[in-house]
């Protein structure tokens, strides 16, 4: 047979967390054909892959990009990073099913202005993926905040018997529309006054599609750990996985106290299916919060509405120049957004190290002066941590992206170099692969990157994307319980 792409002689690292072997990959009709000896076969297309590592396509599982795979569905910053997947929906924030009567409440802001959020039932913003065709497949969760916006006046309070039943009904229809789970965003004043019984309430509609729940924890800070129990709790309630979302030790107060929690989160892995994803930084980034302004850790403002100039400085400055506090400075900035330099790096190295932990940008892709996870957070991985620190081989490496991931998310026939999978594939150098996007330039793609393929077909090469737009959307495909049976 004549193959479409044939990919010779790369180091296959193919998802599973196991050494790379060499071999020949011919893809056929959007899929993995073959993997062996395929020296006397012939394509469309043959590339010289020796030297090169190729790898399933990386699966972002923590991403902000749900109305930007719409608008921009080119996706630079992540297909130039070897990602052929977002997963959207995350923080307990959503682009459906909402119908907005205003502005959209904080955090939501982070998805886009009013006008971007048109989608009042998830099939409608199914739909809207699928005609943007985006160059990279999307899945989606249903943001628990999302739903409290359409139901309540007041976000400062937990929702009413009346509110909770109408948020169930259009959770459990955006499951059956193929939405993956329900995520949380507790910390955020949004949804913090949310009771636990609230949530409660609401998985109990993922218990029977076995759908994930994922949060953002209700704290980062000191009460880690009770926020870890109250999300276990969760989860157990409704039997359903859940996924501690960037899990980290925030705050000076906290730091050092990672073996602390991936303790708690191994203890719960030992009768629950529990995981968590994490970026690569120690820096984490979001809208501007007065309670986490402090002067105990550098703070720079991205964004600001009634200051647009001051994108990229530090709010000491800002405060200096205009001889206020940093607590009024930072009102003045509101409505804004903000990198804090409030983690410690030997927490960020344990955490990402663990067996439980996969990779997920959290990049903001509106903000004009991004945090450098939006671009560099797999490169970072790849390069960095794995080449550069000896932190964990490249094939776990790997793993963390892409196997660990599409089997907690249920993405069925991907994450994987296997025969009969769907051809979501990178190809790069291992010895060059690094992040250059840093906090001073961050909107820089990633080196060494050399080809990435979505659904088969060739959208970046060599630096360049090449205008193919062959994404899709992936709904939820099947019990997610399943994808935490190998613990
Ligand atoms: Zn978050
Ligand atoms: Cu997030």
């Amino acid at each position: 047979m004549t193959y479409d792409t044939l990919i010779r002689q790369a180091l296959i690292i193919d998802g599973s967390n196991t050494p790379g072997y060499v071999a020949d990959v011919g893809v056929h009709a959007g899929r993995i054909r073959t993997i062996g000896d395929l020296s006397t076969a012939r394509a469309e297309q043959v590339i010289d892959a020796h030297g090169r590592v190729l790898a399933p396509g990386f699966i972002d599982v923590h991403t902000h990009d749900d109305t930007v795979v719409i608008r921009q569905p080119q996706m630079l910053p992540k297909l130039s990073q070897g990602v052929t997947t977002v997963i959207v929906g995350n923080c307990g924030i959503s682009a459906s099913p909402v119908s907005l009567r205003s502005d959209p409440p904080d955090p939501m802001n982070l998805l886009g202005k009013r006008e971007q959020f048109c989608y009042p039932r998830f099939s409608d913003y199914r739909n809207a993926v699928q005609g943007a065709d985006p160059a990279v497949n999307v899945a989606a969760l249903i943001g628990h905040t999302a739903l409290r916006s359409n139901h309540m006046d007041d976000l400062h309070r937990t929702a009413t018997p009346y509110e909770i039943a109408a948020m169930r009904v259009q959770l459990q229809e955006s499951l059956e529309a193929g939405a993956l789970g329900l995520s949380t965003g507790l910390a955020y004043a949004s949804a913090f006054n949310a009771e636990t019984d609230e949530v409660l309430q609401l998985v109990e509609e993922l218990t029977a599609y076995g759908a994930v729940y994922t949060t953002h924890l209700r704290s980062e800070f000191e009460p880690v750990l009770e926020a870890m129990d109250e999300a276990f709790l969760i989860g157990r309630h409704a039997r359903v996985p859940v996924i501690i979302s960037h899990l980290k030790c925030a705050g000076a107060g906290n730091w050092g106290r990672s073996p602390q929690l991936l303790a708690a989160l191994q203890a719960a892995a030992e009768n629950h299916p529990v995981g968590c994803d994490c970026y690569p930084y120690a820096a984490s980034s979001s809208t501007l919060d007065l309670k986490q302004v402090t002067d105990a850790f550098r703070i720079t403002i991205t964004w600001s509405t009634p200051h647009p100039h001051m994108g990229g400085r530090d709010l000491q400055d800002i405060a200096g120049e205009w001889n206020v506090s940093l607590l009024e400075a930072a009102r003045r900035l509101q409505p804004a957004g903000a990198v804090y330099y409030g983690m410690d790096e030997a927490d960020v190295r344990r955490i990402l190290a663990h067996p439980l932990s996969m990779v997920g940008s959290d990049g903001l892709p509106e903000d004009p002066f991004p945090h450098p996870r939006l671009w560099g957070a797999f490169p970072r991985v790849l390069g960095h941590f794995s080449r550069d620190v000896g932190l964990f081989p490249l094939h776990t490496a790997v793993h963390k992206m892409t196997g660990l991931s599409a089997a907690r998310f249920g993405l069925a026939e991907r994450g994987e170099i296997r025969e009969g999978y769907w051809a979501d594939l990178v190809l790069f150098d291992p010895l060059r692969v690094r992040d250059v996007a840093d906090f001073t330039a961050p909107q820089r793609a990633a080196e060494g990157i050399d080809g990435v393929w979505v659904n088969g077909v060739l959208s970046y090469r060599d630096g360049q994307a090449n205008g193919a737009r062959a994404g899709r959307f992936l709904a939820r495909s099947g019990d997610l319980r399943g994808g935490f049976t190998a613990l």
